[in-house]
């Protein structure tokens, strides 16, 4: 009997006999011998099966496998530079599980479009393995950094009964003889859980029903927030920049191979180190007022090609600190110096990701908060709840989000987010 293995621990076995269980990535053969590029979810290994090795029928069996056929092999482990992955298998045995032919997705090329349509098998494909590998990582990764940093995990609701980030985007779900919404953000809810545990973060899918059809927008996307008591502003750009050095440096040293199958220019992310450039809105705006294509107009949000603008200036993470009250969300505290503005940051990732990072210090005050309430006409009874946090033993609190699929996007240098979440969800997609 011969050890059961991964690819991915293959350097365990050098020299060994072992049983790997996997698909046919491909495959290719030659007079008495047969090229298999198993695949197995943990890598990728060349499988060369010679005629005179195996018995008579498996080595016909497998010269009619077909791409993602299901098989069994067993055979030596060699080291072996040239070939991917560094190692290879003598086959010597194995079995044929299921014999494909057909396979939907072939190496040629696809259009997007057919592949979205195909992806419970377009996750098998080499850049998305990589990609979902990564995403894996980012996730491990991040909440490594909260856990070691002193920080609970605490949960947010998904079905709730106000909006966080502006009614225009909720998805309404009945809830008995009610209406639900979805969460747009798990922050309301982590500020309650700061009050109670002072350093938490809430990681989870959030929900925006945003009838954007950009490459940097889902409707379900999952969000990373950290919230702390006492903490400002710079606090939490302090421990935003350590995060994604972190995570970044994390990725460099455990994906070489996932990095590797995306072609990934890692200087690009050898470079990502802090102190990040912090720049206010209003240098922001000078720029682009200067800027010979940029159509920003004064005292607006920035657009996707703003931040792609300012982004270009740098080779890592922007800050972008103290946006206009009027395109902010409600719960943002002021700028003391500036009353029109809010003490917040929008992070702009680099290569034109855009936005990867919203936060803020929140208001503190019962009654500024209320105003602020008023003037966005939210329903006040619902948010009586959040209103107590100001009530009883209010200290300033900041947090952030982070949202995981644009980061992803960026790490893995993957244009489009739906390639960055398993089963992307946009506004014309629901299936598979
Ligand atoms: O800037 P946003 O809207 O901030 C919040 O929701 C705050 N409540 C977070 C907080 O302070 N706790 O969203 C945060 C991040 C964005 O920077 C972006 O990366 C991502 O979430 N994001 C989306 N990602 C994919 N598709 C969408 N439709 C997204 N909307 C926001
Ligand atoms: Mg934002």
């Amino acid at each position: 009997m011969s050890t059961i293995t991964t690819i991915e621990r293959l350097l365990k076995h050098v020299g060994e006999t072992v049983t790997l269980r996997g698909w046919v990535h491909n495959k290719s053969s030659k007079g008495k011998l047969h090229f298999i590029q198993l695949r197995d979810g943990t890598g990728y290994c060349q499988c060369v099966a010679f005629k005179k090795n195996v018995d008579e029928d498996f080595f016909e069996a497998l010269g009619n496998l077909g791409q993602e056929s299901s098989v069994v092999l067993t055979g030596e482990v060699k080291a072996d530079e040239r070939a991917p992955g560094g190692y290879e298998i003598g086959v010597s045995g194995g079995e044929v599980l299921q014999s494909v032919d057909g396979y939907p997705i072939t190496p040629k090329e696809h259009g997007v479009d057919f592949l979205i349509s195909q992806r419970h098998l377009w996750l098998r494909s080499k850049k998305q393995w990589a990609v979902m590998r990564i995403r894996h990582r980012v996730m491990m990764s991040l909440r490594r950094f909260f856990d070691e940093g002193g920080f609970l995990c605490v949960d947010s609701p998904m079905f709730t009964p106000n909006a966080c980030e502006g009614t225009s985007t909720l998805f309404e779900v009945p809830y008995f003889d009610r209406t639900a919404f979805l969460t747009q953000s798990g922050q309301l809810y982590a500020e309650a859980s700061a009050m109670a545990f002072g350093k938490v973060y809430t990681f989870g899918p959030t929900f925006r029903a945003e009838k954007s059809k950009t490459r940097r927008h889902l409707t379900e996307f999952w969000m990373l927030e950290p919230e702390v008591a006492f903490a400002s502003l710079d606090d939490v750009m302090q421990l935003a920049e350590d995060m994604l050095c972190k995570v970044v440096r994390d990725v460099l040293e455990q994906c070489r191979p996932e990095l590797e199958a995306l072609e990934r220019d890692l200087s690009k992310l050898e470079c990502i180190q802090g102190p990040f450039p912090r720049i206010t809105y209003e240098e922001a705006s000078k720029i682009l007022l200067e800027h010979p294509d940029s159509e920003f107009v004064a005292g607006d949000d920035f657009g996707a090609p703003d931040e792609t603008i300012l982004s270009e200036m740098h080779d890592r993470p922007l800050m972008i600190t103290r946006y206009p009250a009027e395109v902010k969300a409600f719960y943002m505290k002021r700028d003391p110096e500036d009353e029109t503005k809010c003490m917040c940051v929008d992070v702009i990732g680099p290569e034109g990701v855009g936005e990867i990072i919203g936060g803020s210090q929140r208001e503190e005050d019962l009654d500024e908060l209320l105003s602020r309430i008023r003037k966005h006409e939210l329903p006040e009874a619902a948010f009586q709840w959040y209103l107590d946090l100001r009530r009883y033993g209010s200290v300033p609190h900041s947090g952030f989000g982070l949202g995981l699929e644009r980061t992803v996007g960026w790490i893995c240098g993957v244009e489009h987010v739906r390639e960055c979440i398993p089963y992307p969800r946009t506004m014309y997609r629901l299936e598979p």
